[in-house]
């Protein structure tokens, strides 16, 4: 049977467990997932063995049960685990386990196999379980934060009676809930295309001095959006966005930068090491670095560490950057990179706006070219214009019609 005949059909499904009241719940995704077809695997904490058995996890379909690193004749399960499983699902995740995943501890099997598939690219899903106050306890609230930055999807807790007699959030899902949300990732994962976009979002801020800054009104929204969209299009993701900007809920890397130099080298890395197919260069770069500080008596300012003081005038005098656009295929290692770039216009006169895209357009580094108008901007959804070459401009209504237009397009690049 083919993977896209059924409900996960095929599919090696691992199931990570860890000590929760919640593991018989859990355990029924083993039959479930058995009998859609699925080879499932289980790696259990120690304390698992307080709540369910090896037996009858086996009963139920698991073909494994791995509950220790340093098992004679296993000694690198841990590893071949992660490289075996099309989706890891840890349920239920107690606490505990939460925030060791989220401070890279790997002190046991389940830990273990953890961290050693993270960067495989396959989906990894955490169904916490646990009390309301062990759920809202700061260390938990910031490791939910922390693990789904990284691209791990935690799905919700429930609300309602829980194991200890109280009433409030922290009940696992039901397993049928957990049912769907693996099949739908499951679904994702074979419509894959393969594309790697990098997407730049939110702005650069210049240093004045500890605590000053040059910086823009860009918040990454747009960015967010079309990082969101292109994940959901089966694309792999890169955000590279400012310290502040919005994050896109869920993408697989993502990295910050400060400044406009901060940005440019981080721009030389990613696109120096590895292989992107597209660059989406929504970000928005300052067009000037600070060059020096004078006094109104014409001292250059050296030291620029601390809080410059308020009592006197002074002179910031701004360099002109280079525009990072143009230079984005010259640092790519592939050499048929497709570059998308942004141009805000600030003109009532539709000529001057078409003139300023095609001026931008007619660089040989630039393929096509994202228009707006600053009239146009400030709402919290707004239209935009794609420019390409040899292609009549498309209207897109807003962020989502923006990235089906940039989708299309990108089912030419080679
Ligand atoms: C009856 C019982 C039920 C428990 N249920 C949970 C739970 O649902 N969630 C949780 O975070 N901890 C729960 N605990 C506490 C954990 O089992 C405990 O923190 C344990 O050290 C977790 O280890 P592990 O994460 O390595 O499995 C429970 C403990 C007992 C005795």
């Amino acid at each position: 049977m083919s993977k896209s005949e059924s409900k996960n059909s095929g599919s090696n499904i691992l199931l990570l467990m860890s000590g929760s009241i919640a593991c018989s719940k859990a355990s029924s995704l083993v039959s479930a997932w058995t009998k859609h077809g699925s080879e499932v695997r289980v790696a259990c904490t120690r304390s698992v063995a307080e709540f369910i058995g090896h037996a009858e996890l086996a009963d139920l379909g698991a073909r494994m049960v791995f509950d220790n690193v340093f098992t004679p004749g296993h000694e690198m399960e841990h590893i071949s685990l992660g490289k075996w499983a099309d989706i890891i699902i840890a349920a239920p995740a107690t606490s505990n386990l939460i925030n060791k995943l989220s401070a890279g501890i790997a002190d046991d099997a389940v830990s273990t196999v953890w961290q050693a598939a993270y960067g495989r690219g396959i989906p990894m899903v955490i169904v916490p379980a646990m009390n309301t106050r062990m759920w809202r306890y700061p260390a938990t609230r910031e490791s939910v934060r922390r693990l789904k930055r990284w691209g791990i999807h935690v799905l919700p807790v429930g609300k309602g009676q829980l194991a200890c007699g109280e009433h409030g959030e922290g009940r696992m899902l039901e397993p049928a809930e957990i049912l769907e949300t693996v099949e739908r990732l499951l679904a994702f994962d074979q419509k894959k295309t393969g594309k790697r976009v990098l997407v730049t979002a939110g702005g650069t801020r210049e240093t004045i001095d500890s605590v000053r800054y040059i910086g823009n009104m860009s918040s990454g929204r747009t960015a967010a959006r079309l990082t969101e969209e292109l994940i959901a299009a089966g694309h792999e993701l890169t955000w590279l966005g400012a310290e502040d900007a919005i994050r896109p809920a869920s993408v697989e890397r993502m990295v910050s930068y400060y400044s406009f130099a901060d940005l440019e080298a981080r721009l030389r890395e990613l696109l120096g090491s590895g292989i992107y197919d597209v660059v989406i260069h929504a970000a928005a770069v300052s067009d000037f670095s600070l060059a020096s500080i004078e006094t109104s008596r014409g001292d250059v300012l050296e030291n620029l560490r601390g809080k410059l003081s308020s009592e006197s005038d002074l002179l910031l005098r701004l360099k002109k950057n280079p525009k990072l656009l143009n230079q984005l295929k010259s640092w790519s290692r592939n050499p048929s990179l497709m570059v998308i770039g942004f141009k805000l216009t600030d003109t009532d006169d539709l000529q001057q706006r078409i003139a300023a895209v095609r001026k931008q357009l007619d660089h040989p580094q630039i393929d096509a070219v994202v228009h707006n108008d600053l009239s146009e901007i400030g709402h919290e959804a707004h239209p935009f214009q794609l420019y390409a070459p040899m292609r009549e401009p498309v209207h897109c209504a807003d962020g989502e019609a923006l990235a089906k237009t940039i989708n299309k397009l990108m089912e030419t690049a080679p």
